[in-house]
């Protein structure tokens, strides 16, 4: 600046260069392509740091009574871009929220997108679909405790505390007081609402329970938490033959018209007389020989097991206080996992599969 303080004419000189500097910024402002590009210039050109600020630092080099025309010149300069500035950044922004509107316009008569809607877990669905089964011929479904006494889960159902029979049902105990009806355990069958129905003592009677039953095993037939359906019927003069027409007709209703199911001796504590409940194979026809002639691979001789079955046995009537010389009953109780696991196209090699929540196998239900 000190060589330019020699030259006459030092006011026009700023006045030029103040000039060449507003034609600066309206290029620049021209060419500003977004808002913050425009902010970027402000900062450039008006900020303290900006080429304006710096061209005013010189005026001080001006002599007194020259100087003011040169500040207002500049101050007006500086006005202008600001409005300038602010000119842009209004034309800038619209542009953007036009362009805005056209990205993120809705068309309110697309149709939605459906959120994945869930269904009932395939448990609940054969729950649902047994409970029909029997309520159409009367059983109504009952809910019992499936944490109980061992009374009722063991010792009415004619079995002593040390009788060696109750070492099959594998049970969980509770960590808990014991009272008169013994410790409390996770009911390891459903059979512990035979006595708790008869203490209703409403006849006939026509129970249909299914509950979770709980049983210290793992392994591809067992899950320590599995579900049982268990049918009681209490009446003067029941026979066997109710037993077995009530059994035909759900295995009829469940797994197909074409099924049957036959009674094989066994042995409860429960029940006397005492049945495995078999039904006939969905692939073979019952007969145990495939369509190649080669044994059947599913059954192998025919017939699959249920689960057991029985006429109650007159100490359980007696535990329920009901009058075995006035009445008789039978009884079943199946797994239900199980059973379901043996409808036709079932293929289930691994029960655990069930309880596993992926998706992949639940979603096929
Ligand atoms: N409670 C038996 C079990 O878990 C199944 C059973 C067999 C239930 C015979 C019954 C019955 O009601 O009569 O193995």
């Amino acid at each position: 600046m000190t060589a330019i303080i020699l030259f006459d004419s030092l006011l026009g000189y700023m006045l030029d260069k103040l000039k060449a500097l507003k034609k600066e910024i309206e290029k620049a402002a021209d060419k500003a392509k977004d808002i913050s590009g425009l902010e970027q210039l402000e900062i450039e050109y008006l900020g303290r740091k900006g080429k304006l600020t710096a061209l005013l630092k010189d005026l001080s080099s001006l002599s007194k009574d020259v100087r003011p025309k040169a500040g207002a010149m500049a101050n007006q300069i500086k006005q202008e871009s600001l409005k300038l500035f602010e000119l842009k950044k209004g034309e800038l922004g619209g542009a953007v929220f036009e362009s805005l509107a056209d990205k993120e316009r809705e068309d309110v008569t697309e149709p939605g997108i459906r959120p994945p809607q869930g269904h009932l877990h395939i448990m609940t669905q054969a729950i649902r679909e047994i409970t029909e089964i029997f309520n159409k011929i009367g059983f109504v479904r009952a809910r019992y405790p499936e944490v109980d006494w061992d009374w009722y889960a063991f010792e009415s159902l004619n079995m002593p505390p040390d009788h060696p029979a109750r070492d099959e049902w594998e049970t969980f105990f509770m960590d808990a007081p014991t009272s008169k009806k013994g410790k409390m355990v996770l009911t390891p069958h459903t059979s512990n609402a035979q006595v708790r129905e008869l203490e209703r003592g409403e006849f006939p009677v026509r129970m249909i329970n299914i509950a979770k039953c709980y049983r210290r095993q793992s392994d591809i037939t067992h899950v320590p938490m599995f579900h049982q359906f268990e049918g009681l019927y209490v009446d003067k003069d029941v026979s066997i033959s109710h037993l077995r027409g009530t059994l035909d007709y759900f295995a009829k209703a469940f797994f197909g018209p074409d099924r049957a199911i036959r009674l094989r001796p066994h042995h409860f504590r429960f029940t006397e007389p005492s049945f495995e409940i078999d039904i006939s194979c969905g692939v073979c026809g019952g007969t145990g020989v495939a369509a190649d002639k080669t044994k059947c691979r599913v059954c192998k001789q025919g017939w699959l097991e249920l689960g057991g079955a029985g006429m109650v046995h007159p100490n359980v009537l007696k535990a329920g206080k009901v009058d075995p010389k006035k009445y008789s009953g039978f009884a079943f109780g199946w797994g239900l996992e199980r059973t379901y696991m043996m409808k036709e196209g079932m293929k289930i090699d691994d029960i655990r599969i069930l309880y596993k929540n992926d998706m992949r196998f639940l979603k096929q239900f």
